[in-house]
């Protein structure tokens, strides 16, 4: 299937990295901490946990195995699956092309935020008060200005393709950022107040479980894995046939939720630190305020108490958010890139300037229209349209796509597979609850 000359991760330690890359971004590091404050702490973090493994990984592998096989974009992978239905294939191809455009379109807008914020502060350093108010108030010029730069800086990673680029960069941002991570964490931990937000995402109080809450659970877990819109199928296609690919997606799993857990080590008690300091985060009400709110203006005003290391380490934070923001918006981008780049046959380096000029051209629509589409291309392509090409991949992986070929493609870097417990469970695991579970995902709402 393979075409010889096709770009490939030149180790097996870069494609875990650049995978992981794109599954930690900004919905582990403040999606959801602030998801499992607002949930009942430790509750959602099992709920999460338990939903990531269940419904997450299985998915993960079918979208990594359906990419490798193809060994093509994502549209032609699919066919390639599913010979007999090409239009199914490139339906679902086209439609996880435009969710993941859809993704990029707010995510960038986000991204750019946390972009104004990691140069505020230095800004304001030097004395230049009035560019960092600018750069931290919420206005038109601003969000479209941080968006561009943030995409600018997406189209360039991902013009240089995909060991040149996405590898190289991804290799080294994602260890950047575990030991910025860590080191925060170390210092948040020996705040006073810390141990309450601790105990709070550490300790379970099983009276804050809900349906709602394993609905969030399952779409959080959807959202940070990256699944449904071709990304991790993309990626899959680049990697070597010599890569185990349960084994690596059990890896790249984990070190999504290991970052998920440590942001809310961080996170958690950093809110009640700041509380401790004067700072509200909770609304009269006595609820969470929202995520938004908590990150530019909580965590600033609790860097802000810590004296002359608060910049250093509210810089750091920023700095933390926009690596693990482009690590994520590189895989996004490199999704229609690679699709239409090869499926119109033209040369990659022209088409992400038009393809991401495309997307920041939707990212401004967005932002002029702030009130009434930025929260529904939130919701429309997180909670609907990742959740159903999911289940269609699903679906494919599962009915359609030839029993013998799935077993083949899974065989190449684990000969020992076909007498293995996962071969034992997996496949009749995607046809039938894979589906059942992520249909509960999308109708659950629908019927309360
Ligand atoms: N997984 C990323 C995050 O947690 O921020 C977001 C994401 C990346 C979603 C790539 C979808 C995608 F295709």
């Amino acid at each position: 299937m393979a075409s010889s000359n096709r770009a490939q991760f030149s180790s097996r330690l870069g494609f875990i990295l650049a995978a992981a890359g794109s599954a930690v971004g900004l919905g582990n590091i403040w999606g959801f901490p602030t998801q499992a404050a607002s949930n009942g702490g430790a509750v959602f973090l099992i709920t999460y946990l338990v939903m990531v493994f269940i419904l997450a990984y299985p998915l993960l592998v079918a979208e990594l195995t359906i990419g490798r096989f193809g060994a093509s974009n994502p549209i032609r992978s699919l066919i390639s699956v599913a010979p007999k239905h090409k239009l199914l294939g490139s339906a679902v191809g086209i439609a996880g092309m435009l969710g993941v455009s859809g993704i990029l379109s707010f995510y960038a807008i986000v991204a750019g935020w946390f972009f104004g914020f990691l140069i505020g502060p230095l800004l304001s350093a030097f004395g230049f008060d009035s560019a960092a108010a600018w750069l931290e108030g919420f206005g038109i010029a601003r969000n479209l200005v941080l968006m561009g730069v943030f995409m600018l800086l997406t189209v360039l990673v991902v013009r240089n393709g995909v060991a040149d680029g996405i590898e190289k960069w991804s290799t080294r941002l994602m260890p950047v950022l575990f030991v910025l991570f860590i080191a925060m964490v170390g210092y948040t931990l020996l705040q006073p107040g810390a141990m309450e937000g601790l105990k709070m995402f550490l300790v379970p109080d099983m009276s804050h479980f809900s349906p709602d809450l394993m609905v969030s659970a399952m779409g959080q877990a959807f959202f940070s894995l990256s699944i449904g819109v071709c990304t991790m199928m993309v990626y899959g296609s680049y990697l070597r046939k010599d890569a185990n690919l349960p084994k690596t997606a059990a890896q790249v799993a984990l070190l999504d939720t290991g970052v998920a857990f440590v942001a809310g080590l961080l996170i958690l008690p950093a809110m009640f630190v700041a509380q401790k300091n004067g700072v509200q985060i909770y609304s009269e009400s006595g609820a969470l305020l929202d995520g938004d709110t908590l990150v530019f203006s909580v965590l600033p005003a609790m860097f802000d108490t810590m004296g002359s290391a608060g910049l250093i380490v509210g810089v750091a934070f920023f700095a933390l958010m926009v690596i693990a923001a482009l690590t994520s918006s590189i895989s996004m981008l490199e999704v229609p890139v690679a699709c239409i780049s090869e499926e119109l046959d033209k040369d990659r380096k022209t088409v992400v300037w038009w393809v991401g000029g495309a997307i920041a051209l939707f990212s401004s629509l967005i932002i002029f229209n702030f009130g009434s589409m930025f929260g529904t291309v939130i919701s429309v392509t997180t909670e609907y349209v990742q959740p159903i090409l999911g289940v269609i991949m699903a679906l494919i992986a599962g009915w359609i796509w030839k029993r013998n070929e799935v077993l083949e493609e899974l065989s190449h870097g684990n000969p020992e597979l076909a007498n293995s417990t996962f071969w034992k469970v997996w496949p009749t695991y995607v046809r039938v609850v894979c589906p059942i579970l992520m249909a509960l995902v999308f109708f659950w709402p629908l019927f309360k």
